[in-house]
Formats: C-alpha cells, structure tokens, sequence
C-alpha cells in the first residue's frame, strides 16, 4: 500500500495539526491538509489502524488556505499552520481544546495581534557547518535566513553568526546559540552554548558588541552531557552582565539565562491581567505563587493584594525574583528555593489563594492531594499543556467548580495554546 494515490477527504484534524482524512474505512493523517479538502494522497507510512501520506494533488481547497510565506515552515517543524488563514487556526485549536476537555466549556481563544517574530527566546543548533532548526524527527539542520516567529534581531544575529562562526576552529565545540531579546527594553543576550569554556570567540564578541549595541550580555555556557537539555551548569561571562532586564505592565524584571521567561510579551501580558481579574483578588488577600519563574505572575498580582509567596525549582530565577521584588519596591513577596511538586503543605497554611503556572507535565498528584487537603478556596491554574491540564482537573473537579477553560494565542502559527482556568471551592 506505501506509495499508493488515494483520494482522499478531510473530516478533521488532529493535535499536532495534520489533517485526519479518510480513504473509505482508512485514517490518513495528511500534513498540510485542511477540514473540507480533498485530494490525492501518496500513503508514506503504515500502521495498524492508520496511515501517513502526503498530498500528491489538491482537488478541493479549503477557503482557509492562503499561501505558506515561509519557505521552512514544514521542514523544520516549528509553524504547522502557516497554510491556513489566522482566524481559521484559531477556530482549529479551539476545535482540539473543546475535543480535549470533554465536559468542560470552552471560551474562544485570545487572539495575537503581533504575529510576526513575537518570540523573544531563540534556540539555535550548530552542527555540521549549519546552524538552523532541527527538521522534524530527526537531527537535519534546516538553515533559514528569516524566521518569521523569532525576534527579528535573533534572526539578524544569527544571520551574521553563521557567516563569521562557521568554518571557524570554535565551530566545532559550539553546540547551541542561544538569543534572549527583552521586548520591553530591546536588551539582547547572546549565549553560545559548548563543549569546552576554553574556547577562544573574542573575535565574535567583539563583532556583535560592535555592531549591536542592544546586546548587553554575551555567555558561554558548557554542556559536555549528550542529553536533550541545552544548557549546562557552568557559565563564563564573555562580556556585559549575566542577565537582561525586561518590562511588562511598568514592572522592571531581572532575567537570566536559565531562567524561564513567557516567550510572547503581548499575550503574557493579557493572560497576567485575566489572572489578576479571574483570582478575585483582594488587599487582604495572601497568595501562593508555585512555578513562580522570575516571579512575574507573583510581582503582577503583589500590587493587589497583602502577601505573595513565590515557589520556583531552578536557583537562577529564584534570585532574580527577588532582585525583581526589590528593583521594583514590592516589599510584599517572597520567593521559596524548592520543589513544587513535592510537600507544599506548610505553604498552602494560610493563603487564600494558589496560581498554578507548571512545566508542560502538570501538577502531581502530592500536589493535588494537598491542595484538597488544605481547604484552598481559589486556584488559578495557567497552562501550555492541554492534556495534562485536563488530567488535573478531572483530579480536582469533585471539590472544584470549576470555570470555562479560556485559551491564549501564546504560540501563534504553531499547534500549541496557552490556557487559563479558574477553580473554586465547593462549600
Ligand atoms: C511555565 S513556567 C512559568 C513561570 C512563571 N509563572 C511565568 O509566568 O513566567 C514554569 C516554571 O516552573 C519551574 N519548575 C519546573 N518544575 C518545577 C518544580 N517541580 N517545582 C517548582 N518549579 C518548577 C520552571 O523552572 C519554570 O520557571
């Protein structure tokens, strides 16, 4: 059957955005292929219950389908949507999230207005005399000149870099480039991510201080493990400082290498308001911030209410989080070194309410239990991660009520969604 044309027709599509179509009683997942299509389809891949294939011929195009103006997006696995109008992907991810969370409401999603080079964290592969993304599944480097999601000073930086890095002796130890931008500030951090810390890039430093002047900081970061994590432990300064500062809602932020920043300025800004509107926050109110990051959610609300507490597992945005508090004169927050999914117990004691804000594996179950057990009145939970989202809350939602999932275009022209949800406690 590999190698096969069907026609096929397209009656949905699936979490990661390919089209589900049908072929009589076969299941093609298409890539590329909208609901209502049909073309002619060459079978790639066989399983059991279904199959891959790719379009061979449009026959009926959907009137979503506008022209992909990336020349990358479906090699390097980055914007699965980038063929179908804006309005239309929303409508497709609202589509998965009401699919996904089965018994639950589902608000339509926050649109984006900034949709081009809103990212303001890059990563970039080096390898094999490349730099650009990895292409889907595999270890290819797919090399682009303009990333259409990426902040265009990353995609300027890496432009350059990849003319005066490669080929270069320093090339072969560099195994990531990594570009934070600061939307609010235009402050940039470069890091080159290595093998060794005794590798000599003066003459790349002194090129992009030169010829950037937003670039404040430039690290080196060594990483001799073979894992899938990028950065290592040790760092050395090249030049500037070891952070950037940002601006969100007139806070000033401190923001480090390692620690996690909202890619999206514009979204992150409207989803820290919906938090603050949702939690029904109060100034008598205390306020446990777990998965706090650089204390964002936690500085946002602490105008607002009596106390926060921030939770955070990575030492770096902990730090930051309490320079953050102190720049910014908010003598009412602080911030806990531990881990979140373990025993919060003596935490939860006295706060009236818990923001929730995990990585994309949720909450655990001790976490749960806890929140239960401890009587919390109101919980805000932020998540990038529908699945696990939706497998807390069937956890919750005996003692919960619990209201409409509302969805946040964080990632606009990729298959992901942020979202936010409100929990209350039944009496
Ligand atoms: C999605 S980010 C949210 C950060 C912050 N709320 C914000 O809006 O920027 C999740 C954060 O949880 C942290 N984290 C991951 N696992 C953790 C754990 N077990 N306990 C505490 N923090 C954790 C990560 O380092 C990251 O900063």
């Amino acid at each position: 059957m590999k190698n096969q044309i069907l026609r096929c027709k397209c009656v949905d599509m699936s979490v990661d955005g390919q089209g589900i179509a049908r072929a009589g009683d076969l299941v093609v997942f298409v890539k590329g292929m909208i609901t209502g299509e049909e073309a002619d389809v060459k079978i790639i891949a066989e399983k059991k219950n279904y199959s891959f294939g790719i379009i061979d011929k449009l026959i009926v195009s959907s009137p979503y389908r506008v022209v992909s103006d990336c020349p990358i997006a479906y090699k390097c696995g980055g914007c699965d949507l980038r063929h179908i109008d804006y309005s239309y992907q929303l409508k497709i991810k609202k589509d998965v999230l009401v699919n996904t969370f089965k018994g639950y409401a589902v608000k339509d999603i926050v649109p984006c207005e900034e949709r081009f080079y809103y990212r303001n964290k890059v990563q970039i592969p080096v390898r094999d005399h490349k730099m650009g993304f990895y292409r889907r599944f595999s270890n290819d480097i797919v090399e682009f000149d303009d990333c259409l999601i990426e902040s265009d000073i990353a995609n300027q930086i890496i432009s350059d870099l990849k003319k005066i890095m490669i080929g270069k002796p320093c090339e072969k130890m560099i195994r990531h480039v990594l570009v934070k931008h600061g939307k609010g500030t235009n402050e940039v951090m470069v890091a080159f991510i290595s093998k060794s810390l005794n590798i000599d890039l003066s003459d790349i430093v002194a090129y992009l201080k030169e010829k950037y002047p937003s670039i404040v900081s430039i690290i080196l970061n060594l990483n001799d493990k073979e894992t899938n994590v990028i950065l290592g432990n040790e760092e050395k300064l090249l030049y500037g400082r070891d952070h950037i500062f940002d601006i969100y809602d007139g806070i000033r932020v401190k923001l480090s290498l390692k620690s996690f920043y909202q890619v999206n300025h514009e979204i992150m800004e409207k989803l820290y308001k919906r938090v603050k509107e949702v939690s029904e926050i109060s100034e008598n109110d205390k306020i446990l911030d777990l998965y706090c990051g650089i204390g964002t959610i936690s500085l946002y609300l602490s105008r607002y209410c009596k106390q926060v507490t921030g939770v955070e597992i990575v030492k770096e945005a902990v730090d930051n989080a309490k320079d953050n508090a102190v720049m910014n004169g908010f003598t009412n927050s602080e911030f806990i070194l531990a881990d979140a999914s373990k025993d919060m117990d003596e935490y939860l004691d006295d706060k009236d309410i818990v923001i929730l804000d995990p990585p994309r594996k949720g909450i655990s179950k001790q976490l749960i239990d806890s929140l239960i057990a401890k009587n919390v009145k109101r919980i805000v939970y932020v998540s990038c991660n529908p699945a696990t989202l939706y497998r807390d809350l069937e956890l919750m939602k005996k003692h919960y009520e619990i209201s409409a999932i509302e969805p946040f275009d964080m990632f606009p022209y990729t298959v992901h969604v942020e979202s936010l949800v409100s929990l209350k406690r039944k009496v």
